[in-house]
């Protein structure tokens, strides 16, 4: 009896550990890298007509977006435009110290303008944090190669980059400062020197 009373409050206690060790081991092999279609690159709406459509509109559809839009937006935000890797984006002595992180239904990711690819990083949900939309950029400077002054303004750059192409392509765009920062980095487990420095929501309109 005595026995029993001991080995079953071990044996639950060794089986509820487990569980927790594999449900972490099932959360970093769901999310898979996503290498994405090619960018286009060309083509479009006139600039002057991107320009004449652009503002921000916060309200959101809740259709996600194809990969191939998402490629074409992040390739605007901040691709490689260049062979020596430079940016549809400028940056401050070209520090290129903005990574745009991807908050998807599904998880979080990292965007690779090398690879053209999202890194899988997380499949916590972020959108309790930062609302039920579709698709949430979240700007990123490590402020160990720049300064925060210089990285709000590279951070400007992109989210006019993703303001045009939305309005280029019939989607809502919404660039925001007022954002969990603490609970962000918390979550993300960024490092000292890592601040998500603005948001961007994009879908389609709703
Ligand atoms: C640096 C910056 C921070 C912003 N932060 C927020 C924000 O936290 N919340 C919000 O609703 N809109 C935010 N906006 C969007 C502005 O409110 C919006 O751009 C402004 O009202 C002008 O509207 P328009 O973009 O349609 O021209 C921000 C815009 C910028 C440039």
């Amino acid at each position: 009896m005595k026995i029993t009373k001991i080995l079953v409050p071990v044996l639950l206690t060794f089986i509820l550990a487990a569980n927790a060790v594999f449900a972490d081991v099932k959360t970093e092999t769901i999310l898979k890298d996503i290498v994405l279609p090619a960018p286009v690159k060309t083509g479009g709406m006139p600039l002057m007509d991107a320009l004449s459509a652009r503002k921000t509109d916060r309200t959101f559809s809740k259709e996600e977006l194809p990969l191939e839009v998402v490629s074409n937006l992040l390739w605007a935000a901040n691709g490689i435009n260049r062979p020596d890797g430079k940016r549809t984006a400028p940056s401050a002595r070209n520090l290129q110290e903005i990574k745009i992180f991807v908050v998807l239904p599904e998880g979080l990711y990292a965007y690779l303008p090398q690879e053209n690819a999202l890194k899988a990083i997380s499949q916590e949900d972020y959108r309790p944090i930062l609302g039920k939309y579709p698709l949430t950029l979240l700007y990123v400077a490590d402020l160990s190669m720049q300064s925060k002054h210089f990285a709000s303004v590279d951070c400007g750059f992109i989210g006019q980059n993703v303001y045009l192409f939305s309005a280029a392509n019939g989607l809502n765009a919404w660039f925001r400062a007022d954002i969990n920062q603490t609970v962000l980095s918390a979550k993300m487990r960024l490092g000292l020197s890592q601040e998500v420095l603005f948001a961007q929501t994009v879908g389609y309109p709703r």
